[in-house]
């Protein structure tokens, strides 16, 4: 089974053999994981129909029934405690991936890793990780179809980046790593920023804001300059 380099590095994250993949739509990731008997259980979980259907016909076609289980309904919600060890939340806005792990706290709880990828508001999504206990154990930036991907693997346990902005916005397990890619997705926020100073003369909060923004790539810069 073929899938983008996306799906591949959240699968390559996976820990344990037991998953729930909250927003399947079609199922690659569950599908992957057990092809490749990385997985011995899976449930794949849809708030749409439309969706849960394409993931139950790619579940028939690779005739993974016996360990591929659909539900419909909304974030955690057809998911029971204890159920999973590994629970994946991809492909959707930060802000919907924060809410859904706070509604679904309990569950969360019971789970030993989380794998996350906010499609933006990442800031949001490292800020929650660590409110509901569980600390940042590793992270990607993949680089595909001309977009960056954030994929972040969080297991339980204690920890705080405190003030540190940018641990926050760029990923400290990035920036500790000093990870290529992370180098040009910091080049290219800057241009960006740039592009943005240079052709406005409007000297508001939103510049403000966009110039604080610039500051930040440019200090993940300097740390990649150090020896
Ligand atoms: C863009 S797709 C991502 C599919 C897959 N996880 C991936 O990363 O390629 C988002 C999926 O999340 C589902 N979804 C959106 N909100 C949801 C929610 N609150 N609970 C469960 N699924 C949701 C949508 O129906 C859709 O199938």
């Amino acid at each position: 089974m073929e899938i983008s380099n996306r799906l591949k590095a959240i699968a390559s994250f996976v820990m344990y053999k037991t998953i729930a993949d909250i927003g399947t739509d079609h199922g690659y990731i569950p599908c992957f994981l057990a092809l490749n008997k990385r997985i011995n259980k899976a449930v794949a979980c849809d708030i749409n129909k439309g969706p849960l259907n394409k993931a139950e016909s790619n579940i028939n076609n690779y005739a993974l029934n016996g360990i591929i289980e659909t539900r419909l309904g909304n974030g955690l919600e057809p998911l029971k405690q204890n159920e999973v060890d590994t629970i994946i939340i991809a492909g959707m806005g930060g802000i919907l991936i924060c809410d859904i792990l706070k509604k679904g706290i309990k569950k969360i709880n019971t789970a030993k890793q989380i794998v996350l990828q906010p499609q933006r508001d990442i800031a949001d999504v490292r800020k929650t990780i660590h409110n509901i206990g569980f600390f940042i154990h590793d992270e990607a930036l993949i680089f595909e179809g001309g977009k960056y991907y954030n994929i972040i693997s969080a297991l339980k346990g204690k920890e705080s980046y405190n003030n540190d902005e940018i641990s926050y916005v760029f990923g400290k397990k990035l920036i500790d790593k000093k990870a290529p890619v992370l180098k040009d997705y910091v080049l290219s926020e800057i241009n960006k920023y740039n592009n943005i100073i240079s052709k406005t003369n409007k000297n508001d909060e939103s510049i403000n804001y966009i110039k604080h923004k610039l500051c930040l790539a440019k200090e993940v810069l300097d740390i990649y300059e150090m020896p």
